[in-house]
């Protein structure tokens, strides 16, 4: 779909529907909407003097507009009380507006970010602008590529149109919607990579998609490095995890220079399990499909680096993603085999199905051959994680509180969740090997924390911050603007980190 910004007012351009928001509790529509009151010939005074709708958060009602000019239909959405509002309110009615519109059939409708008294003063028309566009981007995003039956039937809503009558205003909306479809793109691309299924996005068509996004932009150069690659170099714990899959591992390396020459690099690294079987330690069968999502860190960082290209950035970034299949087979590593690392340190597995840890020391030893200024990994690590934190929160955890307090900023601007969790020296004791230097699981106790911990090991002295994005990463529930399935959490996140990077002259 496409956003546009067209200059005037909702009451005066004739289209098929238009949207106005509503905090509980007003006794009138807001004075943005005063203009289409009169063009519906006070249609939305009167309802809601009648009490129809009070303008519960996300609350929707669609009215028919009686006269004859302006929008044919407005939607009502509510938006909870005024004390309470937030850009994530914004999000999420503009989302809701989405999918009802969506519902109905119709194929386009109109909105604006004026809509309060004081609202649309606290926030930036950038901030409105972006919340708007993500919120319908997100919202109506669905998963129907292998959907065959009816297709004709699948509905989409084609353009938004973001209305302002405001001259001064009116570029700083234009641009701003630009660059909020891009990343709404972005995330929307994670979560096409994310939805596909095992079959459908192994190791090699994940890196066939990272070439892709090289063939579609000149500013990104992918590299893969193959199995032999990883030989010589001695990413053992990479090829052990590897070894049970007749499917071959793929290093993805995507770079984006868009900084100047020589310039330290951001680091992204991402887990790319592309399925996640748990291996000899083979997990129960219940819910297992969902392991398809274990690359969702990959995802993300791909669908970071195709924004900031796009965006332009004036960075270098380059992202790493691990890509292997882990499964039992005749071929598979085992419990109580040990694996040197391309860092030479050594890892005793005790679990297989610990194995991201496993890929992720050797990417992350990897990423210590560039000297990055900032190493930043996401990955679908521990169902711990989920324990401790709940499935809408990712955790965190690093080496450097400077990088910690940027990655907690951008995520507060995003509202994507994260909770740091310590990394304090004792809980290596947990992940001590009788045979080895280390052993890549630490049992139940700090699930999440011992993996990090073991990470830890791996970033030399860089700066480096791990995402634990196990619960967010994968939605079992409809939530406002993230439809059940892959949220792409993490894209939003990374592109606002690299967006508000202070830049050395
Ligand atoms: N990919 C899983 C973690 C996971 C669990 C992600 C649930 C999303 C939802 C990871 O590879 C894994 O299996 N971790 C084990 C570690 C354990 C064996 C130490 C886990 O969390 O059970
Ligand atoms: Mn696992
Ligand atoms: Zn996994």
């Amino acid at each position: 779909m496409r956003v546009l910004v067209k200059k005037g007012k909702l009451s005066e351009l004739s289209n098929e529907i238009s949207v106005v928001l509503h905090f509980e509790g007003e006794k009138a529509p807001h004075k943005a909407a005063s203009g289409l009151d009169k063009a519906t010939g006070g249609l939305i005074t009167r309802v809601i003097e009648s009490g129809d709708f009070p303008g519960k958060r996300f609350e929707s009602l669609v009215l028919f507009n009686p006269e004859q000019n302006g929008p044919k239909r407005i939607i009502l959405v509510g938006l909870g009380k005024s004390k309470e509002f937030s850009l994530e309110t914004l999000r999420g009615a503009y989302a809701k507006a989405a999918q009802q519109i969506r519902l109905v059939g119709l194929k386009e409708f109109y909105g604006s970010i004026s809509f309060g008294e004081s609202e649309d003063n606290v926030y930036s028309p950038e901030a409105l602008t972006q919340a708007l566009v993500e919120g319908v981007m997100l919202g109506l995003y669905q998963f129907t590529v292998f959907k065959t039956v009816d297709r004709e039937n699948i509905r989409e809503v084609s353009e938004f149109y973001i209305v302002e009558d405001r001259e001064d205003i009116l570029k700083r909306v234009k641009q701003t919607a630009k660059e909020a479809q891009i990343i709404a793109t972005g995330v929307n691309y994670a979560r096409d990579l994310i939805s596909h299924p095992g079959n459908e996005m192994t190791p090699k068509d994940l890196a066939a998609e990272a070439m892709n996004l090289e063939a579609s932009s000149k500013r990104l150069k992918t590299k893969i490095l193959e199995a032999k690659d990883m030989q010589e170099l001695g990413m053992n714990a990479l090829l052990g995890v590897a070894k049970g899959s007749d499917e071959p591992p793929k290093l993805i390396i995507i770079e984006y220079r868009g900084g100047k020459r020589g310039d330290p690099c951001v680091m992204l690294v991402g887990k790319g399990l592309t399925f996640d079987s748990g291996g000899i330690s083979l997990k129960p069968a219940e819910k297992m499909d969902e392991m398809k999502s274990d690359m969702a860190g990959g995802a993300a960082v791909m669908g970071a680096i195709k924004v900031a290209a796009e965006l332009d950035l004036p960075l270098n970034i380059i992202a790493l993603i691990p890509a292997v299949e882990n499964l039992p087979s005749g071929k598979a590593y085992k419990p109580g085999d040990i694996l040197k690392t391309l860092s030479n340190l050594t890892i005793e597995v005790v679990n297989t199905d610990a194995e991201g840890r496993l890929i992720l020391a050797d990417a992350l030893a990897y990423a210590q051959r560039y000297q990055p200024k900032a190493i930043i990994d996401l990955a679908t690590l521990t169902g711990a994680c989920v324990v401790a934190l709940g499935d809408n929160v990712a955790g965190l955890m690093g080496n450097n509180d400077e990088l910690k307090g940027k990655v907690k900023a951008a995520a507060e601007a995003t509202s994507e969740k994260v909770w740091e969790l310590p990394l304090w020296d004792e809980y290596l004791e947990l992940i001590k090997s009788d045979v080895a230097d280390f052993k890549n699981s630490g049992g139940r106790p700090a699930g999440a924390i011992s993996a990090g911990s073991l990470l830890s090991k791996f970033v030399g002295t860089y700066p480096w911050v791990h995402l634990d994005i196990a619960g967010p990463a994968w939605v079992t529930k409809d939530r406002p603007y993230i439809p059940k399935g892959a949220s792409g959490f993490g894209v939003r996140l990374l592109v606002q980190l690299l967006r508000d990077w202070p830049i050395e002259q």
